[in-house]
């Protein structure tokens, strides 16, 4: 503000301290700009940064330097040119299906063991405006090939690790094929995190992360990113624009302190998830455990391959035997340690229900079809002691008839 000495006191409560450029001095830690709007000198500037001839923020919807921050954190971690962040992971999941080309008389090809609130965008949402869906079992190449050549679908829409059965998907093959008819590769590695993998080191178009799981971690943000080629990014921040899901700073500032133990956390939380379901394999009253680093899993050899030696993940599910609803019920409440709460990736140990919490949206048949039965219990590992976590799980277990 120029001349504020001059100005009444009202005036200088407003301004004072306010706008003082930084200097060449730079903070060791990235601060919060929480500011909506961004100051030039002259008329001249603040349009030539509007226009993007000049390089500089406008307006907190478009961008700003703490998300910016964070984007080029989670870009470098991903191995992506560039990514954009978004106010959930659900508006990244939607923003990417848009700049991806997903429009009326278009046709997406996916699979039913999806998080619950993406198969209802795709099968109802979007379905009710035009686009086609198509659900197939993406471990079996040979049908996945026949939907891309009879209905040459705009995206195939995969998850790395499902959810929840943790289905391990192919993803380097899968890309070479889809792009042989034309399709783009959207993965969500919301499961895998970037330490497991990278999906588009393996050509894939478009990776997706809920950061409110295990890029964040604390279990004290929401937000998303899609992380794609610059020319992509371009795109997906002008949808993003007229969309308005935008991440704020605090929590772009959260998740961006998140990355930094990023790789301490997920080592505990694999080797922790490792134990667990190893574990529930020999118990008497679990039927069946999904877990990739399990040599009976169908995907074992598979997951060896993708994730090479960096862990199977911090993701398991079970099923219990002969459980209904409500033993699932006296099961999740008679636990002392583990939390029975509707996320994942976090540092504390948290247990799901998916009939009635992430898959919940679905009809029964949905579910049926998709194999998530009444009895099945899914995990995500925490970094507390696997001692203290598994002793929790049998005294639960111990209380079952
Ligand atoms: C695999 C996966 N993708 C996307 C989402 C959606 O993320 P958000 O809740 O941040 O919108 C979730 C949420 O649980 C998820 O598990």
């Amino acid at each position: 503000m120029k001349n504020l000495g001059k100005r009444a006191f009202l005036t200088r409560a407003v301004h004072a301290g306010e706008r003082v450029p930084l200097g060449k001095h730079t903070p060791v830690a990235t601060p919060i700009h929480p500011s909506v709007s961004y100051f030039y000198e002259s008329m001249k500037n603040l349009d030539a940064a509007f226009e993007g001839k000049q390089e500089g923020y406008v307006y907190l919807r478009y961008g700003s330097p703490t998300v910016a921050a964070f984007e080029a954190a989670v870009a470098e971690l991903e191995r992506g040119e560039a990514c954009q962040a978004f106010s959930s992971g659900m508006a990244a999941i939607h923003a990417a299906l848009l700049a991806a080309g997903v429009r009326a008389g278009t046709t997406v090809v996916t699979t039913l063991d999806l998080y619950g609130a993406t198969t209802i965008l795709l099968q109802r949402l979007f379905t009710e405006m035009g686009v086609t869906v198509q659900v197939v079992d993406v471990t079996d190449p040979g049908a996945l090939e026949a939907i891309l050549a009879d209905k040459r679908p705009i995206v195939l829409l995969i998850e790395t690790i499902s959810n929840p059965l943790m289905k391990v998907v192919d993803i380097p093959s899968l890309a070479t094929l889809a792009h042989q008819y034309g399709t783009k590769v959207l993965v969500d590695n919301t499961f895998a995190s970037p330490c497991l993998f990278n999906p588009l080191v393996h050509h894939t178009d478009y990776v997706i992360h809920s950061i409110t799981k295990y890029i964040a971690g604390h279990g004290d943000v929401m937000g998303g990113v899609v992380i794609s080629s610059a020319e992509n990014r371009k795109r997906l921040n002008e949808l993003n624009r007229l969309l308005g899901g935008a991440l704020g700073p605090f929590e772009a500032w959260l998740a961006l302190r998140g990355c930094k133990t990023l790789p301490l956390r997920v080592r505990e939380q694999c080797a922790n998830a490792a134990r667990i379901a190893e574990w529930l394999t020999e118990h008497p009253k679990i039927k069946r455990v999904n877990y990739p680093g399990l040599p009976n899993h169908p995907q074992h050899e598979l997951a060896r391959r993708l994730f090479e030696r960096r862990g199977f993940g911090g993701m398991l599910s079970f099923e219990i035997a002969g459980a209904d609803r409500a033993a699932i019920f006296r099961f999740m409440d008679s636990l002392e340690l583990c939390l029975p709460a509707p996320t994942m990736g976090d540092i504390y140990t948290l247990v799901l229900h998916p009939a009635t919490a992430s898959h919940r949206s679905l009809s029964a048949e949905e579910r049926a079809r998709a194999g998530i039965r009444e009895g099945l219990v899914r995990i995500s590992a925490g970094i507390e002691d696997s001692d203290d976590i598994i002793a929790d799980l049998e005294q639960a277990l111990a209380g079952l008839a």
